[in-house]
């Protein structure tokens, strides 16, 4: 049996740019993995793929992302489809922390390991891609830029050791809703090259600075301005919503400050979570 953990993601930075011609929006992103991970495991059965998923809420058949992650392995490999999953949940899904999109890249990255295929990452994240624009990332980690659909990453240097606060409202958000929410409207965009700027150049105090998310500007999350209050009470550099949201991380210096920030938003919030960046993606434990 094969171990694997799946750390979540929160966008730096995320502007969209335009529509590509498969549907899909072409995006300018910063992600970054943080140690906030699901665990996964595959083994060999008796054939054919079976999942099991700790959240009931999720589906324990073809319709999760990291079943249709195993059938996308082995159709790439040509290997008879022969998996036994188990998805043990920590981060929390329609959350913008690209859980799902995680235990697929863990499940691509520890079925690689299982069958000892020695899949290039550059493989495994076009396999990934298959099944989701995250994917590639989830497999790749660390602090990359990711382009286009979100597959096209190119490594920066490693946001430096800090502590990112994340708190997750009760509701979810529908990334597709989101994507149809930001057509329907303006966007105004931020600052794309003094970020990766920012970021080619690892300044941290930079990065905070020019960091932003155009969904905040299409998302109504009522509960993002009380989060965001807290955060910068408590001394966070940046208070940011993830992805499509409804997530909203906050990135501090102190561990005592970020500390005290969990304590005040666990009097309101269920989902939050202390995390620190992390520079690798799934990977085998
Ligand atoms: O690829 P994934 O399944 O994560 O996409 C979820 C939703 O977000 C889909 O509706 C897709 O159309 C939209 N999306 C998009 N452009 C992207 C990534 C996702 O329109 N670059």
């Amino acid at each position: 049996m094969i171990n694997v953990t799946a750390p979540a993601k929160i966008n730096l930075f995320l502007d969209i740019l335009g529509r590509l011609e498969n549907g899909f929006h072409s995006l300018f992103m910063v992600m970054q993995t943080v140690d906030l991970c699901d665990e996964i495991t595959v083994d060999k059965g008796n054939g054919g793929i079976s999942l099991t998923c700790s959240d009931e809420r999720l589906p324990q058949d073809e319709r999760n992302i990291a079943y249709k992650a195993a059938s996308a392995f082995f159709k790439a490999t040509g290997i008879e489809p022969n998996a036994v999953i188990t998805v043990t949940k920590k981060i929390p899904f329609e959350a913008g922390l690209a859980g799902g999109s995680a235990d697929a890249a863990a499940v691509i990255v520890g079925l690689n390991k299982l069958y000892g295929t020695e899949l290039s990452t550059q493989a495994m994240c076009e396999i990934g891609l298959t099944v989701g624009s995250d994917v590639p990332f989830c497999i790749k980690g660390g602090t990359c830029i990711a382009q286009n659909r979100g597959e096209v990453l190119s490594e920066v240097k490693p946001l430096k050791e800090c502590f990112i606060v994340i708190a997750k409202p009760e509701k979810g958000v529908s990334t597709a809703q989101a994507f149809a929410a930001a057509d329907s409207t303006h966007i105004y965009h931020p600052d794309n090259l003094r970020m990766l700027d920012a970021c080619s150049r690892g300044d941290f105090n930079a990065i905070c600075k020019h960091a932003s998310n155009v969904f905040e500007q299409v998302i109504e999350v009522v509960e993002r301005i009380e989060i965001k209050d807290v955060m910068r009470s408590c001394g966070a550099l940046l208070y940011q919503m993830s992805g499509s949201g409804p997530s909203v991380f906050g990135i501090f210096d102190s561990k005592e400050e970020a500390e005290k920030c969990v304590r005040e938003l666990k009097k309101s919030y269920k989902d939050v979570f202390l995390t620190s960046p992390v520079n690798y993606g799934a990977k085998t434990i």
